[in-house]
């Protein structure tokens, strides 16, 4: 369903004819999707937030469950997936939402947790070439694991951290603002880490570009996918880029602290070498259960690994990606890019003056998610929005992050969503 402006109207017709013609409008069903506190069903549109359970996360669950009450300690060697592997099943699932060679990629730990990981690894300050340059504006636990790591390592976050902004009055970046802050930082700057797509604005940042500028400089170039994964289409093996760190729960609807993954470059992950944090879950396999006293890393981003997979929380991820690689992304991409297109379409004819929107019109630099100014009190129209059924979020000081996901969102859900707004922004309430 490759659209345009062109294939809209505003008329609730054109909504509910998009979603007559929706190939993928089968998978809403195999999702629960939440209510509101009096059991009546809402327009979820924070799964840029939360996503959704898939239904068949609950007996993955309960599968896992029976194999600890059936079989304890055998669980691990036995059984439908034994544990000792579980971790293994991600790999190609996820390699292919991200566009990696599958032993680059392992799901491990939380985001930040693997953030400071990778941190370890490829934040070497060497003489001069000691800095590491982020966005302003970073979601704010990347810029504590940044600084905070400085700090640990005795450095200085004040001269060691160097903070990219927008142009003066802009909410998004441009390639050149990170191009040319790698260029002036030249051969200082030891890293780059930034998010992909933006969490506020919903910005998604040419990352081959800014891999290349860091390469240029003789810098690492690693990103934070939390806004990414499993919603823009990325080619990170390609691109060159050296490292990434994403979580599982917003569009990958992996559930609240779900096993987080992680990409590690091949060029760096087969580099036995290269210093890393260790816990004897990253060792190789065949010589774990030996219990040497030496380390020697796994090959592969599962060297990376520290401690045994957390089991129940990584089993609705295999829920997910079953669905991901049944829809597969493409798919997925080009209903996203109609139902966000719809969005824009319906907020630029419906929604009244005071209202615009700051994320990047072109679809290639933007994912689900339209990032919403409000002229008045934005929270107060996050909350009316709310009472109403339609579940977006609220960022201070003045946005509404309203993402529709392909995966289980209408074209009518968008119309209604829009019509709403409206209506609460005219009349302040
Ligand atoms: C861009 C980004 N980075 C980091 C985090 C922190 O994630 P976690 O709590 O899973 O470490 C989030 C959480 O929403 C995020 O959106």
């Amino acid at each position: 369903m490759a659209l345009s402006f062109r294939d809209f109207s505003a008329e609730k017709a054109c909504a509910e004819h998009l979603d007559s013609i929706d190939p993928l409008s089968r998978f809403r069903d195999r999702f629960e999707l939440p209510r509101d506190a009096s059991g009546n069903p809402v327009t979820y549109l924070v799964g840029n937030s939360l996503g959704p359970m898939p239904k068949a996360a609950r007996a993955l669950v309960m599968q896992e469950l029976d194999a600890w009450g059936g079989m304890a300690s055998e669980a691990r060697f036995r059984g439908a997936r034994p544990w000792y592997r579980y971790h293994e099943m991600f790999r190609e699932p996820l390699a292919r939402l991200v566009g990696a060679q599958p032993d680059e990629i392992v799901a491990m730990n939380g985001l930040t947790v693997n953030l400071h990981l990778l941190l370890a690894s490829f934040w070497r300050p060497q003489g001069q070439r000691s800095r590491i340059l982020m966005e302003s504006g970073a979601f704010p636990s990347d810029t504590y694991a940044i600084e905070s790591h400085v700090r640990v390592r005795s450095h200085d976050p004040a001269t060691e951290v160097v903070k990219v902004s927008p142009q003066t009055g802009e909410a998004c970046f441009t390639t050149s603002d990170f191009v040319d802050a790698i260029e002036r930082e030249g051969d200082r700057l030891a890293l780059v880490l930034v998010g992909g797509v933006n969490y506020f604005s919903g910005q998604v940042l040419d990352m081959a570009a800014i891999t290349a500028a860091a390469h240029k400089v003789g810098a690492l170039c690693g990103f934070d996918l939390a806004h990414a994964v499993g919603n823009v289409p990325m080619q990170l093996h390609d691109w060159n880029c050296d490292f990434a760190a994403w979580c599982s729960y917003k569009y990958l609807n992996a559930g609240s602290g779900s096993v987080a993954g992680c990409f590690v470059h091949s060029r760096h992950a087969n580099d036995l070498q290269r210093p890393r944090l260790c816990g004897w879950w990253g060792s190789d396999p065949q010589e774990r259960l030996r219990m040497l006293d030496a380390f020697v890393p796994a090959l592969g981003a599962d060297g990376w690994q520290v401690t045994n997979p957390p089991i129940l929380s990584s089993a609705p991820l295999k829920a997910s990606l079953d669905l991901f690689d049944e829809a597969t992304l493409p798919m997925l991409r080009q209903k996203s890019k109609a139902l966000t297109g719809y969005l824009e379409f319906m907020l630029r004819n419906a929604a009244p003056k005071g209202c615009s929107v700051i994320t990047p019109v072109g679809s290639n630099e933007r994912g689900c998610q339209l990032s919403i100014r409000i002229g008045g009190d934005a929270r107060a129209a996050s909350h009316a929005l709310h009472d109403l059924g339609f579940w977006c979020d609220f960022r201070e000081p003045d946005v509404v992050r309203a993402s529709p996901t392909p995966f289980f969102n209408t074209f009518s859900e968008v119309h209604s969503f829009a019509h709403a707004l409206a209506s609460i922004v005219r009349t302040g309430s």
